[in-house]
Formats: C-alpha cells, structure tokens, sequence
C-alpha cells in the first residue's frame, strides 16, 4: 500500500518532522526519540571522503557507437562495428577539493566507463596525452607538492615549482598545463586521451598497441587566466553547470573516438619509449584512426549515488584489451580499487553506477560491510569445486601478454634514441602552439615565477624553461627582471 507520511529509515511512520520529544515544551530532549536520533546520526554520516585527487567534477550518462571495423586488432565485443554500449563519464579537476572553482588551471580528467556485455570497461584519462612523472612510485609526492602546506594549508608555488623543476620529465605536461589548454572553455570543449599506451588482443590471440583519443565535436575552445579568474569568483561550479544545462536543454555533446595503433616490431624500435607516459606517439608516425563516437545523453538523477560514488579503474579491462608495461599505468591498476574500497567501501561494485549492467557477476568474493547481494544457498563459495560453480577460463578472458624478463632492479626505462625530458616539450611550444598561444604561455608563466619566493627554485624554473627552448628561458628572465 502507498502513503505519504514520513517513516523512519525501517518504514514506522514518526510523530513530528520538526518537534524533538521533550519533557512538557521547555523540558529535556529524551534520547528515546529515535527519530531525532536517526536523523542526526544518518546526517553525520552523509559524507564520504572526497577523491584523493580529481575531487571535484560531474558527469553524465551515454552510448558509444562503433562506427568502423577494426576487429582485425580487437575481439572486443564493445568495440565490434555496429555495437551501442551504455556508458559513463565524469570530468575533473585534479588538485582542488570538492567545492574548488572549476576554473582554476589544472588539468582535467576525463574518466570513461563502458557497461559492456562482458563486463565494464574503464578508460581513465585526462585532456592531455601526456602525464607529469613516468614512475607511479612518485605519484604522491607529485600529488602533495601540487596540494597544500602542511602549516598554512595554502597552496605555494614554491612547492610546486620545486618538484616540477627537480622532476624534469614533468616540462612537456607543464607546457600543456600552463598553456591554453589548462583552461578550457567547457568540459564539452576539450579532448579527452587514454595518454597511456593499452594492449588490444584480436580472435587470434595477436596483440597491438594503442592509444585512444577523443576528439570533441563541439570544438576545442579554451579561455585566458583572466576570464578564468573572473568566472572562478562568479560561479565556481561553472563547468558542472554547463554540462548539465546543455544536456537539459537537449544539446548532447559528442566525442569522435579514435586510436593511434602501433604493431609489436613497431613498438620494439620506436625512436621514442611508447610506454613512457611523458611522451607522445607523433600523429605523422602513427595516424589517428577513426572507431566511433559517443555522445552524452542523460544528466544522472542523484549526484551522489551515480557521480560521487562512481569508481573507475584502469584495473577494468575486458577481453581484447589489456594493460601495458607503463609503470605508470600499473601503479594505477593497484591504486584506484584500493582507494574505492576506502573512499565508497569494501563493496563499491555492488552500488548500480559501478556494476556491470549487461554482464553477470560470478565473483567468489564474500561479504565485507554493506553487502547485499548474494547466491542461491547451493552455490559454492570456494573454487575449485565440484558442485557445478564458475570456472575461469584464460581463453574466455583473452588476457594480452609481452615478453619480459630480467633481474629485479630499481631504474628507470631504458632510453630509446629521441628520449629525452624536454624535446617534445619544445616541439609542442614552437610547433603546435600558435602566436597568441605562445604569447599566453609566457604570461602565465611570467605570473608563475612571480609567484616564486626561493632564488634556488627561480633558477631552476628559468633552466627548466631555457632547456624547453633556449630563447623561451631568456624572455622568461628578462621578463621577470632576474
Ligand atoms: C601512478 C599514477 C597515479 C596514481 C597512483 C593515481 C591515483 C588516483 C586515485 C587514488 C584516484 C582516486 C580514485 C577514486 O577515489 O575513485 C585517482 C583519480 C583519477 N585519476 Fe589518477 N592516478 C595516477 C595517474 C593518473 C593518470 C596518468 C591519469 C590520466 C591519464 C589519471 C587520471 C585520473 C582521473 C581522471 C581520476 C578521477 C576518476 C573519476 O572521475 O572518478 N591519474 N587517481
């Protein structure tokens, strides 16, 4: 039966919705009054630890069309010309906290979740194909340098200069950090990348490697810091709005997919390392190939169940993809699940936003806090059995596979003969930017190093910027008068 009066969480209907149970009017509250306890103990509650990073975003629901045939390179069946599959994406910043103007500059994050028929697949990206470090061991310091004091809690320039100029393989994410693209007009406006290099396995167990791209149909558009400035004290939830009032109004945007794909033998010799992530694979080498689109339809109905609690991971694959041996990306495939049972609890992939929608789940996984969905009684909770349960089945799973082999060591990739920190920095400052572009990037950065109070690291910022390109390094010092 239907009614409208409140109840508490277990159904009983309550007494008021805004008189405690007192002694007479101006008497003692009495803790019997469970409602009032309910309520105040579930609002103490109603937070969650927010991201540890890319805390602050928003996202929508969509489908992704595969418009193209490229099963010659992967089984995927997401990815079979002809396939619509459900999707989810969410946008970012990556170092401000939840209620952070989206307008600051940061890059932002560009997160994807495939509900396939065998299971979910997760693209974990950014607006840029490139990344800060190349090593996951020095993602929280990373992280940490671009946060804030530990005194003060303010953020410092000198902290994050600091890290960037002694971590020089940071100089070609920086470049796209402080260029335009730092600030995009929308998050409808930006392209989004794997960066990472994945595996695609095809029918007959032979791998390729590839990155995906995401071009934005609406257009790439960016804004200056000083509109930035002004929209981040006017309406810090600007990107967040304009997301969801576009798709409201009917106006949903679409992405273009694309990967660039790099045979084995290819990979072996490239000139530049194609698993470290401070790189580029150069469009000329490996062109853009078209897959299909996506488009984002459907505004979610509660931020919190559907967005905040959404755990993507570069940890999900399906088969006819895989991982690749990036340091970076395997650091990741640890680092996300972990911090999801943290952040949402043991069983985030239970909540609906995280699990499969057209794949079965034969997990043997048991129990742990706020479990809710379980086997018949018949079902064994062990493997191997003998009663008839899931077996696993490596051919079914069609996991990728790259030789390896070697002693245990700390060091880093070996360098392929056009690796190094600064080239495609440079390449990416002279060539791709435009005049008004380059004349933005100086500005910016002639802010940044006002901002700097260490000598120590001013030097260090102006060598940084002069091994990007020389005449860069020196308008840099003249301009900021060092
Ligand atoms: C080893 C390096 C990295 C580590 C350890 C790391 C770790 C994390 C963690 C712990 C989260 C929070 C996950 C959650 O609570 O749901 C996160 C979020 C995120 N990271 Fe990373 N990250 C790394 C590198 C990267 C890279 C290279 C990219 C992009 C190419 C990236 C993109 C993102 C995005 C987009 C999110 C937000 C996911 C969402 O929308 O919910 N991260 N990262």
């Amino acid at each position: 039966m239907t009614h409208n009066y409140t109840t508490s969480q277990f159904g009983n209907p309550v007494a008021s919705d805004d008189q405690s149970l007192t002694v007479g009017p101006d008497g003692a509250t009495v803790l019997h009054d469970r409602y009032l306890v309910e309520k105040n103990a579930q609002f103490n509650r109603e937070r969650i630890p927010e991201r540890v990073v890319h805390a602050k975003g928003g996202g929508a629901f969509g489908t992704l069309t595969i418009t193209e045939d490229l099963s010659k390179y992967t089984r995927a069946a997401v990815f079979q010309p002809g396939t619509t599959t459900e999707m989810l994406a969410r946008f970012s910043s990556v170092a401000g906290e939840q209620g952070s103007p989206d307008t600051w500059r940061d890059v932002r994050g560009f997160s994807l979740k495939f509900y396939t028929s065998e299971g979910n697949l997760d693209i974990v990206g950014n607006n840029t194909p490139v990344f800060f470090i190349r090593d996951g061991i020095k993602f929280p310091d990373f992280i940490r340098s671009q946060k804030r004091l530990p005194a003060s809690g303010l953020r410092d320039a000198d902290m994050q200069w600091d890290f960037w100029t002694l971590s020089p393989e940071s100089a070609h994410q920086v470049t796209y950090l402080m260029g335009d693209r730092g600030l995009p007009t929308s998050w409808r406006h930006m392209h989004g990348f794997s960066s990472h290099t994945y595996q695609w396995i095809n029918a007959a167990g032979e791998t390729s490697w590839v990155k995906y791209h995401f071009r934005t149909v609406q257009g790439e558009a960016n804004m200056t810091g000083a509109e930035g400035a002004m929209i981040a004290g006017q309406d810090a939830d600007y990107y967040r709005r304009d997301l969801y009032e576009a798709i409201e109004r009917g106006d949903h945007p679409k992405w273009d997919v694309f990967v660039q794909i790099m045979s084995n033998d290819e990979a072996k010799t490239y000139r530049f390392n194609p698993f470290d992530l401070t790189k580029i694979l150069s469009h000329a080498d490996f062109p853009l190939i078209k897959l299909g689109v996506y488009e984002l339809n459907k505004n979610p109905e509660n931020f919190f169940a559907q967005i905040e609690q959404a755990a993507f991971s570069p940890a999900n694959t399906v088969p006819g993809t895989g991982i690749s041996p990036d340091k970076m990306l395997m650091a990741r495939v640890f680092a996300y699940p972990d911090a999801q049972r943290y952040r949402v609890g043991a069983n985030y992939a239970e909540i609906p936003v995280n699990a499969p929608h057209a794949a079965p789940v034969n997990s043997y996984t048991q129990d742990g806090a706020g479990r809710h969905g379980f086997k018949p009684a018949s079902a064994p909770v062990y493997a191997p059995n003998s009663l008839g349960g899931p077996v696993a089945d490596a051919a079914a799973a069609g996991e990728g596979h790259w030789e390896s082999d070697g002693e245990l060591m700390h060091v880093a990739y070996t360098l392929r003969s056009d690796d190094d920190d600064f080239g495609q920095a440079g390449t990416l400052y002279r060539k791709v930017f435009t005049d008004e572009g380059r004349a933005r990037f100086v500005e910016t950065l002639t802010g940044q190093a006002n901002s700097i109070t260490r000598p120590e690291v001013l030097e260090r910022f102006f060598w940084y910027w002069g091994s990007v390109d020389t005449d860069l390094g020196a308008t840099l010092r003249a301009a900021v008068g060092k």
